[in-house]
Parts: C-alpha cells; sequence; structure tokens
C-alpha cells in the first residue's frame, strides 16, 4: 500500500453558519500507515479552503501552500476518536446553531486534518484489547509522518502543525507536543508501517489536559484532600497521596518566571501553592476588569478595585472534589486510565505503585515504559525529543477532573525549558475545549507569523 498523498480524488462541500459560507474539498478516509491494525480506523481526512485552487486566492493572508494545518483531535475519556468533518448541530433544547471547531477552522483560513485513533475499549477479532497505551498517541505521531512525508503533495504548510485537544484529547496533544521523534515510539511506528519522516509539530494547543497520570492522584489529593473522602479507608488513602506530592513537586525543580524555587514544605503550603494561587488571582482579576461584579464570592478579596488575594481553601471548596480518592488509579480499578494502562489480555491495570501496593482487586502493574510514554513531563527535558515551539494550555477555573496543579506543573516545566507555554485559567470555565476558538486562532496566526 502507497503513502503517497493522492490530490485527485475528493469531493467539494459546501456549509454555511450564521452569515459564513465555507466549500471546501474533503480528501476522506486515506490510510495513514501501512499496517494498520484496524484499517478502516487508522484514516484521516484533510479539508482545505476550495478558494485556495482558484488562482491567487488567499485567507487571512494564507495559500495551498501556507496554509496553517489545524489538527483537532476527537478524543475523549481516552476513547477511540473518529475522523471528524466540519459540521453544523441545531441545540435541541435552545434551538441555536452551533458549528464545529474544523468549520471554523477553514473560515479562518487553515488546512484541517482529523484522523481515526484507537483508544481504551477497542478489541480484535481475537479479543484482544488493541487500544491500551501507546496505541493513541503511535496513531497521532504516525499521522504526522503521513503529513510531512508528503510534503509538497499535501495542501498546507507541514512545518506548522498544530495540534489540538481537550481534556484526554488535551493531554495527548500534549503528549504529541513534548515527545517529538523520541526513540521510545520508534518500534510501535516501524511495526505499523508509519511513513519514514519526523513526527515532531510546530504547537500544541490542549484544553484542560488529563496529563500526568502516574503523579494526579497525590495532586488531586494535595488540592481536594481538604474536602474530605467518603470513607475512613479513603481518607487515609488520601492523607497518604497528600504527603507524597511534596517530595514530588521539589524534585521537579521548577522554577518562576523570577527563577524563585517552586517547592513546597511537608504540609504542602510554600511557594508552589502561593504560584497556584497567583494564577487564580490572574484570573479573578482579568474578570474584574472586564466589568464583573465579583462580590458574591467570598474567597475574592478585593481592594481599591484590584484583586488583590483570594482564600485558596475556600476556593477549592467553592470547586469541591469530582473524583474519590484516587481520583485516577483506583485501588478497585474501573477509571479509564486503568482501561487504559491494560494490555492485550487485561482490562484493567495499576500505573502507580501507591495504588497496586492499596490495591483492593490484586491489580497488576502496568510496564513501566508503557506508563512512561503517556507522560510528557518525562520528554520535556530530554534533548532526544524534539519539543514543539509554542504550547496553548487552558485550564477551566472550575475544571476539577483534574488537581490545578498537574496544568500549572505542565506549564512550569515548558517555561523552564525554555519553551514559549501560553497559560490561563479562564473564568467560569468547567471541563471544556474549543470555547474561546478566535482567541485560539489569533494565538494560531501570531506564532505561525513568527520567523
Ligand atoms: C476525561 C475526563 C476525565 O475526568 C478523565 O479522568 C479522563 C478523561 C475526558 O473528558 O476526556
Amino acid at each position: 500500500m502507497s503513502l503517497v498523498f493522492d490530490s485527485t480524488t475528493y469531493e467539494i462541500k459546501t456549509l454555511v453558519h450564521e452569515g459564513v459560507t465555507v466549500t471546501y474539498r474533503a480528501f476522506t478516509h486515506i490510510p495513514y500507515v501501512e499496517k494498520p491494525v484496524l484499517p478502516d480506523w487508522q484514516c484521516l481526512s484533510i479539508y482545505v479552503p476550495e478558494a485556495y485552487y482558484k488562482d491567487e486566492a488567499s485567507i487571512n493572508g494564507y495559500n495551498l501552500a501556507t496554509a496553517p494545518i489545524f489538527f483537532p483531535n476527537a478524543v475523549g475519556g481516552y476513547k477511540p476518536g473518529k475522523e471528524c468533518e466540519p459540521e453544523i448541530w441545531t441545540d435541541d433544547n435552545t434551538g441555536a446553531t452551533h458549528a464545529n471547531s474544523l468549520f471554523h477552522a477553514l473560515a479562518h483560513g487553515y488546512v484541517v486534518v482529523s484522523a481515526g485513533l484507537r483508544g481504551r475499549g477497542m478489541k480484535d477479532e481475537n479479543d484482544k484489547f488493541i487500544g491500551c497505551a501507546p496505541a493513541v498517541i503511535c496513531d497521532l505521531k504516525a499521522v504526522i509522518r503521513y503529513l510531512r512525508f508528503n510534503k509538497g503533495r499535501v495542501p498546507g504548510n507541514v512545518e506548522r502543525i498544530i495540534s489540538n485537544g481537550t481534556s484526554a484529547g488535551g493531554a495527548i496533544s500534549s503528549l504529541l507536543g513534548s515527545t517529538g521523534n523520541h526513540p521510545d515510539y520508534e518500534p510501535y511506528l516501524k511495526a505499523m508501517g508509519a511513513a519514514n519522516a519526523t513526527d515532531n509539530i510546530f504547537a500544541a494547543s490542549c484544553y484542560c489536559p488529563i496529563t500526568n497520570l502516574d503523579h494526579a492522584d497525590m495532586a488531586y489529593e494535595w488540592e481536594f484532600g481538604r474536602c474530605g473522602t467518603k470513607t475512613p479507608e479513603r481518607e487515609t488513602i488520601s492523607k497518604e497521596l497528600q504527603a507524597m506530592f511534596p517530595t514530588y513537586v521539589n524534585g521537579l525543580k521548577l522554577k518562576d518566571e523570577l527563577g524563585n524555587a517552586l517547592t513546597l514544605n511537608a504540609n504542602g503550603t510554600g511557594a508552589f501553592a502561593d504560584y497556584v494561587k497567583e494564577q487564580v488571582i490572574m484570573t479573578c482579576e482579568k474578570e474584574l476588569t472586564k466589568g464583573t461584579d465579583l462580590s458574591s464570592y467570598d474567597w475574592i478579596v478585593v481592594k481599591d478595585g484590584k484583586v488583590v488575594d483570594i482564600d485558596l481553601t475556600k476556593y477549592i471548596f467553592y470547586r469541591t472534589r469530582m473524583k474519590e480518592a484516587p481520583a485516577f488509579d483506583n485501588i478497585a480499578m474501573g477509571t479509564p486510565e486503568n482501561e487504559l494502562f491494560g494490555n492485550e489480555n487485561t482490562f484493567y491495570r495499576h500505573f502507580t505503585k501507591f495504588a497496586c501496593e492499596h490495591s483492593e482487586v490484586n491489580g497488576e502493574l502496568a510496564e513501566e515504559m508503557q506508563i512512561k510514554m503517556m507522560n510528557p513531563m518525562n520528554y520535556i527535558d530530554d534533548a532526544s525529543a524534539t519539543k514543539a515551539q509554542y504550547f496553548r494550555i487552558r485550564h477551566g477555573a472550575i475544571d476539577r477532573d483534574t488537581s490545578l496543579a498537574i496544568p500549572v506543573i505542565l506549564a512550569t516545566k515548558l517555561k523552564n525549558q525554555g519553551i514559549d507555554a501560553d497559560f490561563a485559567l479562564p473564568w467560569g470555565v468547567p471541563h471544556a475545549g474549543d470555547y474561546d476558538l478566535d482567541e485560539l486562532f489569533e494565538w494560531v496566526d501570531k506564532v505561525c507569523a513568527e520567523p
């Protein structure tokens, strides 16, 4: 099977949303590896503004050769993701129509690539699980290799690929941005028959990344432990995890913008906690500047028209715990993450020593390499990994699917390595993504314009 892109087979389609007409060329369902595990899934689609095929036409200054390639992944909950299409739908409750990010990206002048990706729960005809880690990241990398292998043949600029995802999709977007060309993934890519090309990307957009899974339980208890648990047994677990977090954070040797060490005391207070708090203060201040009345939030301290402080504990109680301890590697199994770290024959496995030692179901521990390959933190300071030049990380200020500490640690680690990481905790936003596409595209245009 050839991985050479065929530009002669396509359909032309038109969609209209709120007065905006998007006519695009759709190259669909193209296999992106030579030896797929699931031939009907490991396919990609490419969508291109049709205007680019008319002489001299450009949108926002981009043309067929220069347009950035927007690469949203459809991964949620670490489940498989299907190739998506530009789409418009009507909200049954409100009657309002919405367009997805693919539509908006085409309207803005980007080339859009969407791919089918393996995920947890998938089985082959022999009843073997075939979507466990690291399948999803290997599929993403194979897509990038396909695009770069076809440089000059595929529409768009393959040196301006911007990955985008939400939640588990945000996590794999951050992983794609952190692990470019790293040898750890090579055997898998070879086995799949991925194209012979590099797989680093230009930029990664990550909404509420559910990442750093092997440390996310400690982070969750560091933050939400104060909200209590349902049983005395889980309370003990929570306390033990909380106590482990400062050692982890201190080992990262993170620094703030001024070079101050972001450490934690044994009781969980200290410079890192203050830094997290500072990010929340900035969010509140931005909202106040917009003219929003914040007086009903008893955890926000406003003085002389400025947000001068927040009560971190009150703020955490205001958001409250969503997941029981441990939040990700459940001692009774059953989480999406336990399933992600399964293998061919085992549905659920542990991925932290802690949960394995406390396992109520005598669960197995996943292999070290499988766990390593799913965590961007392991690659950010590894010179063998080509990092994206730009990251944009957003975690809603009322999101509690993972601890605030997780995206803060990721963004800080990137910044400490000299990588441009644009980070914010948008006010009032829960666990969600793609809610600020205008700002996202503004950022894409800005970073793409840099030499
Ligand atoms: C997602 C949400 C979670 O809370 C989680 O643990 C994993 C994935 C998601 O929405 O993708």
